[in-house]
């Protein structure tokens, strides 16, 4: 990552002497303003279709329950090897592909991620490793469904600062291992998949415009996952599955999708009739419905595709994005809202300006040529790891205990001499 060393403005912080009179403290600023890009997407999702008529099989539900209450027609279900990190990894390389940027140019990688495989290290930081990013800083991110649009502001704004130039923002999700298969409430509802941008900052307006961001903790019963740091377990919870209640988010997500959509227009000096397509996180038709009638739109105005997906919580907005640009539903310079809600309670709404700047390379000759040397990032990343991970094993047998002249007792104060230096004082 290359961060800002604050020499841009000369003596930061310091009062300085212009023309002999003094001027006050000078406040950082970028050298000029930067915009945000999005350059590059892609997605990955399961192989594995589960229709409706399965579940059936599974638990007492049923094919037209599921789909007059939900919109849902199917999901995609991860096998052993699908997780967080290989699907997100999967997304991420048809993001750079699209992009034409090589991994080698990534200053940071976010993940927005509810199913991580551990808690620590971050799927980020596995993702960076299987990329082959290496100057890439690379972290988790969790707001739940609200995730992906939490990101990519962390992102966007990382960048228009002057501290970053170019970051992956990905959604990654495997939900059906935290789903209670007992559970007909929640387990006919979710999906697995990923998805993911690339921002790279540029000189050129257009691209992101602004975000809106909100939680409201008071909600945080009523949508979960316990996990390693739960002191004790509600009634009727288990550890590592989801619970919802599934009337209340309902609730909450009809409101806060029309309230979040109207608070970022306003932040960004934009009305609804700007507006191409709305994508929002996919929970349920009902509910785009009830904020298409909410806000006085089409509903066709929201990007939908919860029948093929169900819900992937934060992979659910970019996987969207993907498959309504392939739909000829996004093209450039098209203005996008991306709206997200979800469990923390948490919600977050972005304006952006899709495509606004052209694509770098044509898919000729130079963009095979970049396409190799991707692809050479991380065969190279592939050996890299081994070659660190066997270095250390080395390194350890070599050199030994890092500790082993370290004498604790004796660098440690006597216990009596401490007690009685303190009663001095
Ligand atoms: O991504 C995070 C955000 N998540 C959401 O936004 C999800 C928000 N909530 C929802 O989408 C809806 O509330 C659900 C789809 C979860 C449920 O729909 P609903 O219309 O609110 O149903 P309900 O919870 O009021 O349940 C109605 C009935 C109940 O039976 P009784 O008590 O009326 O006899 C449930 O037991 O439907 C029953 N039910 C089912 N029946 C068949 C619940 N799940 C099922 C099922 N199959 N899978």
């Amino acid at each position: 990552m290359v961060a800002n060393d604050g020499r841009l403005n000369g003596n930061r912080g310091q009062p300085s002497e212009r023309d002999g009179r003094p001027h006050p403290p000078h406040r950082w600023q970028p050298r000029h303003t930067r915009y945000v890009h999005l350059t590059g997407w892609g997605m990955c999702v399961p192989e594995r279709v589960v229709t409706n008529a399965e579940l059936e099989a599974v638990v007492e539900t049923t094919d037209d329950w599921i789909r007059t209450r939900t919109g849902i027609q199917e999901r995609r279900i991860a096998n052993d090897r699908e997780t967080v990190t290989q699907m997100g990894f999967e997304a991420a390389r048809a993001a750079l592909n699209r992009a034409d940027v090589l991994p080698s140019e990534i200053d940071l990688i976010v993940v927005a991620t509810s199913t991580p495989e551990d808690i620590y290290p971050s799927s980020a930081s596995k993702i960076q490793n299987l990329l082959g990013a290496t100057q890439a800083g690379a972290f988790d991110l969790s707001a739940a469904c609200s995730g992906f649009v939490y990101a990519l502001d962390m992102a966007a704004q990382a960048i228009r600062s002057g501290s970053i130039n170019t970051a992956l923002v990905i959604g990654s999700e495997v939900n059906s291992r935290v789903l209670d298969w007992n559970d007909r409430s929640t387990c006919v509802l979710f999906g697995d998949g990923a998805g993911a941008v690339l921002l790279e900052g540029s000189d050129q307006p257009g691209g992101f415009m602004g975000a809106v961001l909100g939680s409201d903790g008071s909600g945080a019963e009523l949508l979960g996952i316990p996990t390693v740091g739960t002191a004790s377990l509600p009634e009727g919870r288990q550890m590592h599955k989801i619970h919802m209640d599934g009337r209340e988010v309902f609730r909450f997500a009809v409101h806060i999708i029309t309230e979040s959509i109207r608070q970022v227009l306003e932040k960004t000096d934009l009305s609804l009739a700007d507006i191409d397509l709305i994508v929002p996180h996919q929970a349920n038709q009902r509910i785009l419905s009830a904020a298409a009638r909410n806000l006085n739109v089409s509903e066709a105005l929201f990007y939908s595709n919860v029948h093929r997906y169900g819900n992937t919580s934060a992979a659910s907005i970019p996987i969207a994005l993907c498959e309504a640009e392939r739909e000829g539903r996004l093209k450039p310079n098209d203005n996008v809202i991306v709206v997200g809600f979800g469990g923390g309670l948490t919600w977050a709404a972005a304006a952006l300006q899709w495509q606004s700047v052209q694509e770098k390379a044509p898919k000729g000759l130079a963009y095979r040529l970049s396409q190799g040397r991707r692809e050479l990032q991380y065969i190279t990343a592939f050996w890299r790891a081994r070659a660190l991970k066997t270095y250390r094993r080395l390194e350890a047998v070599l050199r030994g205990s890092p500790a082993k002249h370290a004498n604790l007792r004796e660098s440690a104060p006597a216990k009596g001499k401490e007690d009685s230096s303190r009663e001095k004082r």
